[in-house]
């Protein structure tokens, strides 16, 4: 099938790649000349692993351009992958979305089904529908589908090419759309959750919303497991067995982070306080995950009485390990309060850097040991399998005091402590 995915960034990218070594025929488009540019001379402007050499593996099938109403025109089938970020007050901004309805209702001459997969709130895909039809776009010529993604960084292709379930929403009068999708997806082994748009708006948000939940759970109950002396690791490991609960997002630690957890949960506040829901968990969640940078430090000012001065070495930047993502990085909001509070701070991250703006109260090195010279102590704030396997007497010499904060959970206390160092955990005794 010849597909038009309009937006180039990392939803965009990872779906033209993904359909085009499905054997499709993809033009993937973004008004940004510049990195249509790059994508042209074989570079991918994001890091993800695979996705640059699957990129190139097809490129005989997959194209870039940045005439994006022309590419709409010629296509019948067009995924929606722009960006929704967030507006200052955490709903979501549909600006680029709405940019997409114009260029369509521009470049609609022949009958096109249009798949959005960009993350939009509950009632975003009946609007886009109602928006082509007020524009004058006669409603015979398209059909409006929901198909959200579930990818997550670090591990998207895979996510995309093994899913555990296709959402496919559309509306109840539409008999065209399905067997479209069903064919694009034809060679993917999933089964199919066909829903209304609504629904599979829904889907979507309660999906991040469930995992960010558990998150907010572990790491509540860990702050009762720290007072008690008990380890959390187990207490995961002993309710993960129940297949009710499954192993999964249930580690504690300094928080979630990324591009969609914080903005996704925010948004779906949102769309319940419209319609008079107080969504009173979902707020729950927010406010324990926000408080987690606090109750590290908290727990570092056991030892520390003052943090003017010190040196502190933050190991971990990204989000999570495997990306450089920095984008609601609970490690980010960790230096900046380290920093507020005087201290001095170096960084080390295998892949992420700081913002500019950032860099004249942080010095971030390229080096692990240079971040960690001299420091008074050291917190791993993102769990990169290069700190799990630290050598920690070397770290030692390297230091001038000896606490270590881990905020991942991703050592063993013991091995530190062997090591003539401080082990600082939460509810890790
Ligand atoms: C997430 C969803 O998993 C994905 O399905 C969706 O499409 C986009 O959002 P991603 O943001 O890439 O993907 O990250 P994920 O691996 O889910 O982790 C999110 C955050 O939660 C990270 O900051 C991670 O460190 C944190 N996390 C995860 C925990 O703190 N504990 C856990 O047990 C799991």
């Amino acid at each position: 099938m010849e597909i038009c995915v309009i937006g180039a960034g990392y939803v965009g990218l990872t779906t033209a790649a993904v359909l085009a070594d499905l054997g499709h025929t993809i033009c993937c488009v973004d008004t940004n000349s510049e990195k249509i540019k790059q994508l042209k001379r074989g570079e991918v402007p994001i890091y993800e692993p695979g996705l640059s050499e699957l990129i190139s593996k097809n490129k005989d099938r997959l194209t870039f351009s940045s005439k994006v109403v022309e590419n709409i025109q010629k296509t019948a089938v067009i995924f929606i992958a722009v960006g929704t970020p967030s507006l200052a007050d955490g709903r979501t901004d549909l600006t680029y979305i709405q940019s997409v309805v114009d260029e369509i209702a521009e470049g609609i001459k022949s009958y096109k089904t249009i798949i959005t997969k960009s993350t939009v709130p509950p009632g975003t895909n009946e609007n886009i529908y109602k928006m082509l039809k007020e524009t004058g776009v006669d409603p015979k010529l398209f059909n409006v589908v929901s198909n959200p993604e579930f990818l997550r960084e670090g591990s998207a292709i895979s996510d995309m090419i093994k899913p555990d379930k296709i959402v496919v929403g559309k509306q109840q009068e539409d008999q065209k759309s399905l067997s479209v999708v069903k064919n694009i997806y034809k060679n993917i082994n999933a089964p199919f959750i066909i829903t209304s748009l609504n629904g599979a708006e829904m889907i979507k948000y309660t999906s991040n919303a469930f995992l960010a939940t558990k998150i907010s759970f572990i790491n509540e109950i860990a702050r009762i497991c720290d007072k008690y002396n008990v380890n959390i690791e187990d207490v995961s490991k002993g309710i993960g067995t129940d297949p009710r609960i499954s192993p999964h997002f249930l580690s504690s630690g300094i928080g979630y982070g990324g591009s969609c957890f914080p903005k996704d949960v925010r948004s779906l506040e949102h769309s319940a306080l419209d319609r008079n829901v107080t969504p009173q968990l979902l707020q729950a969640v927010q406010a324990v995950n926000h408080s987690q940078v606090n109750l590290y430090i908290d727990k570092l000012s056991v030892f520390i009485d003052d943090f003017s001065e010190k040196t502190i070495a933050v190991l971990g930047v990204a989000f999570k390990p495997n990306t450089d993502d920095i984008r609601y990085s609970p490690a980010v909001s960790l230096i900046e309060k380290l920093s507020s509070l005087g201290s001095i701070v170096q960084t080390y991250d295998p892949k992420a850097l700081l913002p500019l703006a950032m860099m004249e109260m942080v010095s971030q090195h390229i080096k692990l040991e240079q971040a960690i010279m001299n420091a008074d102590c050291v917190v791993i704030a993102t769990d990169w399998d290069e700190f799990k396997q630290l050598n920690w007497l070397k770290v030692k010499e390297l230091m001038k005091g000896k606490y270590i904060l881990d905020a991942r959970n991703c050592i063993e206390p013991q091995v530190v402590r062997d090591a003539g160092l401080t082990y600082i955990g939460v509810a890790r005794p």
